[in-house]
């Protein structure tokens, strides 16, 4: 069995990306950001010649944080979870780069703020409502919507599902499928659905849920195992009967439905 492998790594900025080449020692349990720590360690290329640590983000090492998402072989993934000997059974190289569908920074960098972007315009969040000072407990959820809802909030805005979608691009302003799914996330909860109509006319806007072509890429992808598609066919049905409501300008158009 070789002992080394080839890591080899899109690098640079937007318009001067170039590939760099690295030979790293193999280690059972090395990942892509164990492997990313060596070359930071020791910066040498495989051509021997001294370069710059290459740029990459990290958080917490374990798939909750999102901010390490990469392609890994071409395909988006989180590098902290990215075990190199299971790639290694594929060939000799591993090719890592950064994201296409976000401003890159630098080398493996890009930037993500599109997606906290989206999570605003949605209203991502329950908003208080007075009611945790009552000392009563909330409405009640069922263990079934419950258990609904923590798959659903697991999401760690990785961006894994915009890069597989070919609906996220220059010319579109389709907010993704992570931002249509934290909309069903929210309107589950008893309290976050007081602003349902809120979020559905952000899921009719142009940058909605209109923007998805079903092609199915972004599940396939996710790390959480989030059904999107799902989420993608509920909240259509759901902008549907928002669309109704504003033609007919109903009371509760604008307001919890
Ligand atoms: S179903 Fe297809 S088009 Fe729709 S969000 Fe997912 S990848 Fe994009
Ligand atoms: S839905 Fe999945 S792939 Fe998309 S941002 Fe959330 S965790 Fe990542
Ligand atoms: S470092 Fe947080 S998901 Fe990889």
């Amino acid at each position: 069995m070789e002992t080394t492998f080839t890591l080899k790594i899109l690098r640079g900025t937007r318009g001067e990306q170039y590939w760099e080449e690295f030979v790293l020692p193999r280690h059972p349990q090395a990942n892509v950001i164990s492997c990313l720590m060596e070359i930071q360690k020791n910066p040498v290329n495989k051509k021997g010649e001294k370069t710059t640590p290459v740029a990459w983000e990290q958080g917490c090492l374990e798939e909750v944080c999102g901010s390490c998402s990469m392609l890994v072989n071409g395909r988006p993934r989180q590098a902290c979870t990215a075990i190199i000997e299971s790639y290694l059974r594929l060939g000799p190289t591993i090719t890592l780069a950064p994201f296409t569908k976000f401003p890159l920074i630098r080398d493996l960098c890009v930037d993500r703020t599109s997606m906290f972007e989206a999570l605003k315009k949605i209203r991502g969040w329950i908003s208080v409502d007075g009611t945790e000072d009552s000392g009563q407990f909330g409405p009640s959820i069922s263990q079934e919507v419950q258990e609904a809802m923590y798959t659903l909030s697991t999401c760690m805005t990785c961006g894994c599902c915009s890069e597989s979608c070919p609906q996220v691009n220059e010319k579109s302003d389709f907010m993704g499928p992570a931002a249509m799914s934290q909309i069903r996330l929210f309107n589950a909860n008893p309290t976050g659905a007081l602003e349902k109509s809120e979020r559905m006319q952000a899921a009719l806007s142009e940058e909605g849920i209109a923007g998805c072509g079903n092609a199915q890429n972004c599940v396939r992808v996710c790390p959480k195992n989030i059904p999107l598609t799902e989420s993608l066919a509920l909240i259509g049905r759901e902008a549907s009967k928002q669309a109704i409501k504003n033609f007919l300008g109903l009371p509760d158009a604008k307001k919890g439905s």
